[in-house]
Order: C-alpha cells, then structure tokens, then sequence
C-alpha cells in the first residue's frame, strides 16, 4: 500500500462528512475554502449553509452591497473576507453582472483573480477540477512537513520544498483531489500543534513521530500568528473580536454612535486609556472598506 493509500484508507473510516465535500460547484467551494482561513470548521458549518441560501451563486453575490456582505459575513470574523469573495464573484460575472460568463478552468487561471492566492487556487483546481496538486495551508504544511520532511514545525519558508514532495506523495491516478481533504482531517484530530502518534495511521511512516514519541521536540508555546495579533493593554481579546463587536454595532439601522462605543463594545472600557484604541480601531475598520464614519456616527458602507 502507497503511504497515500494508507492516509485515504484511514479518511475513509474517519473523515468527517461535510458539506462542501458533496460539491464540485466552484462557488460553494471557494465561500467554504474562503471562510474556513482562520476559522474552526463548526463556527464555519452554520454561516456556510446561512451565506448559500442567501448568496446561492456567483450572480446574486457579484450583486450584493458592501452592507449586505458585510452583515451576512458578521460573526465570522476577518471581515474582509466578505469583501473579497463578493468582488472576487464580480470579476467573475462582471459587474454589472452579465448572463455569460466563463469560469477559470486551471490552477494559473483561478489564481490570476484579485483575491485568490496560492493556497485557494489550488484547493478550486484540486476540489472542483480534480486537477492534481497539493493546497498548502498551516494544516497540510504541519502534516506533510512533518510526514515528508522530518521537520516537526514547518514554516511557510518550506513550503516550496513541501509542494515537491507533495508531488511525489500524491496518487498518479484515482483520489488525489482526496488526499487534501484527508490530510485537513489528520490535521484536526491526529497530527494537531501536539499531535498524537501513537493513534496515528501513517505513524511508521513518519519520521517526525520518533522526534514526538521520544519527547525530544518541545512544543512551542505560542504560534506566530497570536504573538503577532494585537491587543490593546489588558483586554481580554485580542482587537479583531473587539473590530467584530463595532461593526455589529455599526451594522443597526442608522449605525451607532462613536462616543458610546466604548462602553458598547468592552465592559472594562475606561475613557482615559480607551479612547483612542477604539479611534484606531474604526479609523482600521474605514480604511479596509468595512465601516464609514461620519457625524460622529460609525455604520456600515454602501
Ligand atoms: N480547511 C481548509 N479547507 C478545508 C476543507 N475543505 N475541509 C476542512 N478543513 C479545511
């Protein structure tokens, strides 16, 4: 059995049964692969299934407004997202949307989109034109970085050399538009930060696991991205759960006003020391499109 065979046979017992999995339609797959950067599958299940009914297509969403993507995105965090997506579906369909329009049919084509990056344009090309490539992510860059390379905590830096070995990792024929989505579900409940080896199928494989199982590699105590994400004083989250509460806020009819936002949006808020954290904070939130301020209230665009 080829180590993708063995990796497929276990997702074939234990991958999860999602949504986007019963779907080739590109548009289904780039709103998941979209909301699901930085967030946790089951926040992204209830929005996924509320944006479909609302957004079914490229279409109605090359339509929407900024208010209305911005709203149906709420809750979701990195708004911008919300955003993009939408005007990705406006490169798509044009804008005003036309009744014809041609869908990218490659890797290099979806990736020519303002929008989309390396790692979405191979999960549209893997997932929706079972092309044959590897989108690299944290998770599959964890997993085959550790399974392929020996390198317990691999960093973008490896990326390219993860693509090559990728390569040679992934079936010449049948399933390897699977291999992604089973390498995404080893990620989530085996070969996690601490991975488990012990349980894990490509464990004899992988010559990471030795590296674990003997407790030679220290686990690092805080991923580049927290250390990175800012957070004003104390508080107890970091500033984009506190840019979310704005834009809930500035989500109500008529918006909401800028001096009571303080108070609105952090229980410990305290004038003195807050004021202008939260002036940066919608001054951010102006600049990134998301909000407008203006006669001392902060709403959503148009
Ligand atoms: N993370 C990124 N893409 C994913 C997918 N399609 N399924 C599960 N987790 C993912």
């Amino acid at each position: 059995m080829t180590p993708a065979a063995r990796l497929l046979a276990w997702f074939d017992r234990n991958g999860r049964d999602l949504p986007w999995r019963d779907t080739r339609d590109p548009y289904r797959i780039l709103v998941s692969e979209m909301m699901l950067q930085q967030t946790q599958v089951s926040r992204v299940l209830v929005f996924y299934r509320r944006w479909l009914e609302r957004f079914p297509d490229w279409q109605t969403l090359a339509k929407a407004d900024n208010a209305t993507v911005i709203r149906a995105w709420s809750g979701l965090g990195y708004n911008r997202r919300a955003l993009m997506l939408r005007d990705i579906a406006r490169q798509i369909v044009g804008n005003p949307p036309a009744p014809k329009y041609q869908l990218p049919g490659t890797e290099a084509e979806w990736l020519e989109l303002k929008g989309v990056g390396p790692y979405t344009s191979a999960a549209l090309a893997a997932f929706s034109l079972h092309e044959r490539t590897m989108p690299v992510d944290t998770n599959v860059r964890r997993v085959l970085g550790r399974l392929l390379l020996g390198i317990p905590f691999p960093s973008p830096k490896q990326d390219d050399r993860i693509k090559k070995a990728a390569d040679e990792f992934l079936p010449e024929r049948g399933r390897y538009y699977d291999v992604p989505q089973a390498l995404f579900d080893l990620a989530t409940v085996v070969c996690k930060k601490t991975p488990n080896c012990a349980v894990c199928p490509m464990r004899s494989l992988c010559p990471a696991a030795p590296k674990f199982l003997s407790g030679k590699v220290r686990v690092p105590k805080r991923s580049v991205a927290k250390t990175n994400e800012s957070r004003h004083r104390n508080k107890l989250h970091p500033d984009r759960i506190y840019r979310g509460r704005i834009l809930k806020l500035a989500g109500r009819p008529g918006g909401f006003p800028l001096a009571r936002l303080g108070e609105a949006i952090d229980p410990g808020y305290d004038g003195a020391l807050d004021r202008a954290w939260i002036a940066a904070m919608v001054s951010r939130l102006v600049a990134d499109k998301l909000a407008r301020l203006s006669r001392g209230r902060v709403s959503l665009p148009r």
